[in-house]
């Protein structure tokens, strides 16, 4: 039996159903790749929603490319928070899907529930992303349970920075590949609605992805995933820190920036800016009452 491919509910918007149903092996499957890309605000969650993007996950990396940590291990859920609202407010069809940070789902499972609650209910998140594997498999049950659907995250789980030691690629070797495909087992099992393998091998990924019944969406494992994810800052060229080999970058956005702002700076030095076209003018009648001697 085929499974139709539901494109929106009816009312243009991308749902869970939605992205479950573009997992590419699905018989009668003939969907287009899953497209995700981080947003953190309004004006690129519109844009990016505009431009036909299925998924905007609101990471935790911004900690790093927009709060300026080292790290995405000091991002709080207050953080978080304001910035789902934000993108929320400039998604009109895309899932916005958010992640939990570090902390808020590492205490107990009613804070997990508890946080994972606040996404949707104050921030109107579609869904819920959250690191780890075999290990989360009873969190990830009862955030299910709650009726909030959950993203997994696998592989380098930026998270675990402490504990890898450091950025790497996971997954090198045939024990760390196994372990990875249980992982990825344990997070279908436990009703994960898709999950995001990053910076594995291609080879990997292309397991996992032929192997599971949910979607994979890759950020650095390869083009066998059912979607792409990446990191805006990346694609637009306004990461200002280390650029990883996987992330493609379509433009120049920082160095339109930093021209935009010396081309202000050189022409309010040299008087150009504003204009008399850019200022506010009076009425002849104004002029004459505050300035009756004076003639423009
Ligand atoms: O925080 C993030 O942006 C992420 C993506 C890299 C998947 O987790």
């Amino acid at each position: 039996m085929s499974v139709p491919i539901s494109r929106d509910a009816g009312n243009g918007k991308i749902t869970v159903p939605d992205i479950q149903n573009r997992k590419a092996s699905l018989p009668g499957s003939a969907s287009p790749k899953i497209t995700c890309l981080t947003a953190y605000d309004y004006p690129t969650a519109r844009l990016l929603d505009e431009a036909g993007v299925d998924i905007l996950l609101v990471g935790d990396s911004l900690g790093m490319v927009v709060l300026g940590y080292e790290n995405t291990l000091p991002v709080t859920m207050e953080e978080m928070l304001h910035h789902a609202r934000a993108v929320r407010r400039g998604a009109r069809r895309a899932l916005v899907v958010a992640d939990m940070p570090y902390g808020s789902f590492h205490l107990s499972v009613e804070e997990t529930v508890r946080n994972a609650v606040r996404f949707v209910k104050d921030a109107g998140a579609g869904a819920v992303k959250i690191e780890g594997g075999e290990r989360r498999l009873e969190l990830i049950a009862r955030l299910v349970e709650a009726e909030i659907p959950v993203m997994g995250h696998i592989g380098l789980t930026p998270q675990s920075l402490n504990a890898l030691g450091g950025f790497r690629v996971q997954g090198k070797t045939a024990e760390a590949g196994e372990r990875l495909l249980r992982d990825a087992r344990a997070v279908e099992a436990a009703g994960a609605f898709s999950i995001v393998l990053e910076s594995i091998p291609r080879e990997l990924a292309a397991e996992i992805t032929r192997e599971l019944r949910i979607p994979t969406i890759g950020i650095g494992a390869g083009p066998e995933c059912d979607g792409q994810v990446l990191v805006l800052h990346d694609v637009i060229g306004l990461n200002l820190g280390h650029q990883p080999k996987f992330a493609r970058r379509y433009t120049e956005v920082g160095e339109a920036i930093a021209q935009a702002a010396r081309a202000f700076c050189d022409d309010v030095r040299n008087g150009r800016f504003p204009s008399d076209a850019e200022s506010y003018h009076l009425s002849a009648e104004a002029r004459e009452r505050l300035h009756p001697h004076t003639r423009a």
